[in-house]
């Protein structure tokens, strides 16, 4: 799968919202670091934070074993299921937000706001 990324904190000194249709248009138009907007190629078998680590990227984590939520992500597109152990509530899981140290996506593209642990509905679950 290829993996189009933008950083949350990105979001937040714009004014822009994870419920923006046009979220990574805008991204695309506004001139960001290379590791707060891009893409990158996830391996089969790769978690989204292995493959976001080979490509040189530092993305944060902690447990590396879905009981922290350091390692949050927002599936603003694409499909990325989430495996049933793990430290999120249904409400967050419902809204898209997955742990990327145990999940990768599965559809051909997607895209990905990474750092959600900046997002209070998560910082707030933070071990
Ligand atoms: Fe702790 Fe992913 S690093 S849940």
């Amino acid at each position: 799968p290829m993996v189009e990324f933008l950083n949350f904190e990105v979001l937040e000194d714009h004014g822009w919202a994870l419920e923006d249709e046009d979220l990574f248009a805008k991204a695309a138009d506004a001139n960001l670091q290379s590791t707060d907007f891009g893409r990158f190629y996830v391996d089969p078998n790769d978690t989204l934070l292995e493959a976001a680590e080979k490509n040189g990227f530092a993305w944060p984590f902690a447990c590396r074993g879905g009981a922290c939520t350091n390692c949050a992500v927002a599936v603003v597109d694409g499909e990325m299921p989430s495996p049933a152990s793990h430290i999120l509530p249904p409400e967050l899981t419902e809204k898209g937000i997955r742990l990327s140290c145990i999940a990768a996506p599965v559809s051909d593209d997607a895209k990905i706001v990474y750092n959600l642990k900046h997002l209070p509905e998560v910082s707030e679950l933070l071990l």
